[in-house]
C-alpha cells in the first residue's frame, strides 16, 4: 500500500484504514458508508483524525494501529503476548513497526508485518462482506529459532467514542443470552468464557452503542468472536480515547507453542455496525450465517423431538405412537432423543458407547426409522459424542481416553466426563462409531448434545482445550463430507454452544433447555441478535413448563415459536382430539409463515411497555409480514402504548388483520381487530395501531399483506 489511506466499502459500510505518522496502518473509520472518496478526501480524513499531543506524554501523536500493541505506547490490553523458548531472539513482545497492506478488491485487505528481533509475523485481515459485515483474523507465524509459547492473539476493531453505552449478554443453564447494559466506562469491560465449550454465559455479541439504543434506533458497533472453545469479548475505553471492542481465543500457558515457521490462526472475528438499532445489526450477522448452511433448505421441516415427551421411557411401542400423533399434526422430522444406545437408561450410564441397546430395542432402530418414513417423516437421533460416563465400555476398556490433567477424573457433571478427542484411538473408534450409524440408518439429521464444560482438560501434558476444539470442528467436517446431506443441531445442555464456527458446520441451534414460552420470549429475541429465526430450534412443550412450573395456554405455546425453527417437545400421543386439532392449526400456521422465516427480515419493534414483547418477520420484497405480540409481565396501569410495526415500505399500503388459527377463540379486543386495519407502512410504523388490552402471558398474531 502507498501511503494513501485505503477505503473498503460494501454493504453500506465503509472502513478506512491510513497509516499513522510512523507508517502503521490503523483504522480511522469503521461506520456508515461514505461514498466515492478520492484520495484526497481519505488523507484529510486521516489527518482529521490525528490526534494532538498533550504534556507529560510521549512525543508524537499516539495512535492505536491495528495491532494495540504496547511497544508502541497502547497501555490497554496488548492484543499480542506470548514469550519464547530456546533460540536466540532478543524481544521478547513483538513490536511491528514496517507493514505491508495488501488490497484485494474494493472490500478486502491483508496486512503483514514482520519483528525480526522478536521472531514474530502477524498477518491481520480485514474484508466487508456483502451484507457490509465486517470479517477480521489475526494470525501469527513464529520466523525464529525456539518455540514461541503464545498467550493471547486478540483482534479489535475501534468504534466511535460516541459510543457511550454497552449491551453483552450473559446467563446460565435455562436462562440463556439474557442481556446486561451499562454505561462504557473507561476500563476494559471483559466477557471471558473459559467453559471448553461457547458457555451457558457466553455473551455472543459484545455491543457499543449511542445513549438509549434500541432495536430499532441508535448507532452501534457489535463484535462476536466466533469460537466454540474458551474465548473472550471485551471492550476497552482508554483515558487517550481509544475505544476498541476485540476478541479472541482464550489460551493456557503451553496451549498454543509455534514450532519455528509454524501459524497458529486465530478465530474470526465478526463486527457488524448500524446506524438504525439493533435490528439492522442482527441482518448484518444473520445474511453471513445464512450463507454458511446452504445445505438447509429455506423452509425448515417441523420437528418432533422425544426428550420432553418419553425422557428415557423407550419402546418401540410407545416410540412409533408418539410418531403417529407427530405425523398427524403435520410434523416433518421426528428426533430420537436421549436413551437409545448401550446401557442408557437413564443419565448415569452408557455415554460413549454408540450402539443401539438390544435390551430396548431387540429389532435395533430400523423398525422405528421404517416406521417414522413410512410416515412421511424423517428421520433424527440424539447424540453426544464427546461424552463419556464412567460406566460404559468405552470408559471401562480405555480408562486413558477420559480427558484429565492428573489421575482422578475431574468433578463429575451429569455424571459424565469428556473423551479426549485428542486421542487417536477414542477419536478414530468415534467417527467409525457414528459413522456406523449413519452408513446403516437412515438418518436426515443428528441432535448434536454436550452436557458438560471441559475441566482440568490436559492431553500430553498440555492445555488440551484448544485442540479438542480443533477435533470437534474435525470430527464435524469429516461426518458431513461423508454424508453431505445430513444436517446436525448444535445443541449444549440447551444453548452452550451457539456461535458463528460451530454454526459453519451446524444447521440449527437449541438455544436453552427451557421451553416455558414466557422465558423463551426473552431468549430467543436475545439469540437472534446474532442468529437468524430460522436457525434458532424453539418448542411446543406441555402446558406446564418442566423446567419452570410455569402454565401457558396451547396459544401462548405455540406463538413463541411460530417465527423460528418450529417443534413440539411434547407427548402428543396422549393428547384429546380438540387440543390434537389445535396443535394440527398451529404447525398450518407456521408452513404458511415459513416461507419468509428463511429469508426474510426480523425485526422486533420497540415498545415503551416492558411486559409487551414483538417480533416480526418482514419477507425479502416487503409484501407481506407477520409480527407476534406477546405480553411477558404483570399488565401495566396504563393502557397500552400504540404498536408501531418496523419494517414495511413506508410508501405501501398494508392490510392488517389479528390472524388467529381457525376454532381458536381469542378474547383480544381492539378497534381494528375484527375487520382488520388498511394503511401505510409509513402509518403503521410511525403512527402505530392501538394494542388490543392483552391479558398477562398473551400472545397476539398478526398479518400484514400489502395492498393494490
Ligand atoms: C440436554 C439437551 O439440551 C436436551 O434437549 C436433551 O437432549 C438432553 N440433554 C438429553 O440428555
Amino acid at each position: 500500500m502507498s501511503a494513501a489511506p485505503v477505503h473498503l466499502q460494501r454493504g453500506g459500510v465503509s472502513v478506512v484504514l491510513a497509516r499513522d505518522t510512523d507508517g502503521i496502518p490503523r483504522v480511522v473509520h469503521w461506520g456508515a458508508a461514505l461514498g466515492d472518496l478520492g484520495e484526497a478526501d481519505l488523507t484529510g480524513l486521516a489527518d482529521a483524525r490525528r490526534p494532538g499531543v498533550s504534556h507529560s506524554a510521549y512525543d508524537g501523536p499516539r495512535t492505536t494501529g491495528l495491532v494495540p500493541d504496547g511497544t508502541r505506547g497502547y497501555a490497554g490490553t496488548p492484543a499480542l503476548s506470548g514469550h519464547r523458548v530456546g533460540g536466540n531472539a532478543r524481544a521478547v513482545t513483538p513490536s511491528l513497526v514496517a507493514w505491508d497492506v495488501h488490497v484485494d478488491g474494493d472490500a478486502s485487505l491483508t496486512c503483514t508485518s514482520t519483528d525480526d528481533e522478536a521472531g514474530w509475523s502477524v498477518r491481520v485481515g480485514l474484508s466487508l462482506d456483502d451484507a457490509g459485515l465486517l470479517h477480521a483474523r489475526t494470525s501469527v507465524t513464529n520466523t525464529a529459532a525456539g518455540d514461541l509459547h503464545l498467550a493471547s492473539v486478540l483482534t479489535a476493531l475501534p468504534v466511535g467514542a460516541h459510543a457511550t453505552e454497552l449491551l453483552d449478554l450473559t446467563g446460565r443453564w435455562c436462562k440463556e443470552r439474557s442481556p446486561q447494559r451499562h454505561p462504557w466506562v473507561q476500563g476494559t469491560h471483559r466477557r471471558d468464557a473459559r467453559h471448553g465449550r461457547t458457555g451457558h454465559d457466553a455473551t455472543l455479541v459484545m455491543v457499543a452503542g449511542t445513549p438509549g439504543f434500541g432495536f430499532g434506533a441508535g448507532e452501534v458497533w457489535a463484535l462476536h468472536t466466533a469460537w466454540s472453545g474458551n474465548h473472550t469479548h471485551y471492550a476497552e475505553r482508554t483515558p487517550e480515547g481509544e475505544c476498541l471492542i476485540g476478541g479472541g481465543e482464550l489460551l493456557d500457558p503451553g496451549e498454543v507453542v509455534l514450532a519455528p515457521g509454524e501459524t497458529y490462526d486465530g478465530p474470526r472475528v465478526l463486527g457488524s455496525w448500524s446506524g438504525t438499532g439493533l435490528d439492522a445489526m442482527s441482518h448484518r450477522f444473520h445474511a453471513h450465517l445464512r450463507s454458511l448452511t446452504p445445505r438447509v433448505r429455506t423452509e425448515r421441516p417441523v420437528i418432533a423431538n422425544s426428550w420432553e415427551a418419553v425422557y428415557f421411557d423407550h419402546s418401540l411401542e410407545r416410540l412409533a405412537e408418539l410418531a403417529d400423533a407427530a405425523a398427524s399434526v403435520g410434523v416433518e422430522r421426528f428426533v430420537l432423543d436421549d436413551g437409545w444406545f448401550l446401557g442408557r437408561r437413564d443419565d448415569k450410564s452408557g455415554l460413549g458407547d454408540w450402539a443401539v441397546d438390544p435390551d430396548v430395542w431387540p429389532q435395533g432402530l430400523g423398525p422405528l426409522v421404517e416406521h417414522v418414513t413410512g410416515r412421511g417423516m424423517e428421520f433424527g437421533l440424539w447424540v453426544e459424542p464427546e461424552m463419556v460416563n464412567l460406566d460404559s465400555e468405552t470408559a471401562r476398556s480405555h480408562p486413558g481416553r477420559v480427558l484429565r490433567g492428573r489421575a482422578a477424573a475431574p468433578p463429575e457433571w451429569r455424571h459424565q466426563q469428556v473423551l479426549d478427542l485428542q486421542d487417536e484411538g477414542a477419536y478414530d473408534d468415534l467417527r467409525a462409531a457414528l459413522l456406523a450409524l449413519l452408513d446403516e440408518l437412515d438418518i436426515a439429521y443428528l441432535k448434536w448434545d454436550h452436557n458438560r464444560d471441559l475441566t482440568d482438560a490436559v492431553h500430553d501434558g498440555r492445555p488440551a482445550v484448544h485442540g479438542q476444539t480443533r477435533a470437534f470442528y474435525r470430527l464435524l467436517d469429516e461426518l458431513r463430507d461423508a454424508h453431505r446431506t445430513l444436517e446436525i443441531e448444535s445443541c449444549s445442555s440447551g444453548g452452550a454452544r451457539v456461535d458463528a464456527e460451530v454454526l459453519s458446520r451446524t444447521d440449527r441451534i437449541w438455544p436453552s433447555d427451557t421451553i416455558d414460552a414466557l422465558e423463551r420470549q426473552h431468549l430467543q429475541r436475545w439469540t437472534s441478535l446474532l442468529v437468524p429465526p430460522e436457525l434458532i430450534g424453539s418448542h411446543v412443550g406441555g402446558p406446564t413448563a418442566h423446567t419452570t412450573g410455569r402454565t401457558h395456554s396451547l396459544r401462548y405455546r405455540a406463538a413463541a415459536a411460530l417465527l423460528y425453527w418450529f417443534g413440539i417437545e411434547w407427548d402428543v400421543s396422549r393428547l384429546d382430539e380438540a387440543t390434537l386439532a389445535e396443535l394440527q392449526e398451529w404447525v398450518a400456521l407456521h408452513k404458511r409463515v415459513r416461507p419468509l422465516i428463511g429469508t426474510g427480515t426480523l425485526v422486533h419493534p420497540d415498545h415503551p411497555d416492558p411486559a409487551v414483547v414483538v417480533t416480526g418477520i418482514v419477507a425479502e420484497d416487503r409484501s407481506e409480514a407477520w409480527y407476534v405480540v406477546a405480553t411477558v409481565a404483570a399488565t401495566a396501569t396504563q393502557h397500552p402504548a400504540p404498536l408501531r410495526l418496523t419494517g414495511l415500505d413506508p410508501d405501501r399500503r398494508y392490510r392488517l388483520t389479528e390472524e388467529v388459527p381457525r376454532g381458536i377463540g381469542a378474547d383480544l379486543s381492539g378497534a381494528w381487530s375484527g375487520d382488520g386495519a388498511e394503511l401505510s407502512g409509513r402509518v403503521i410504523a410511525s403512527s402505530g395501531v392501538a394494542l388490543p388490552v392483552m391479558r398477562p402471558e398473551e400472545a397476539l398474531v398478526l398479518r400484514v399483506v400489502a395492498v393494490g
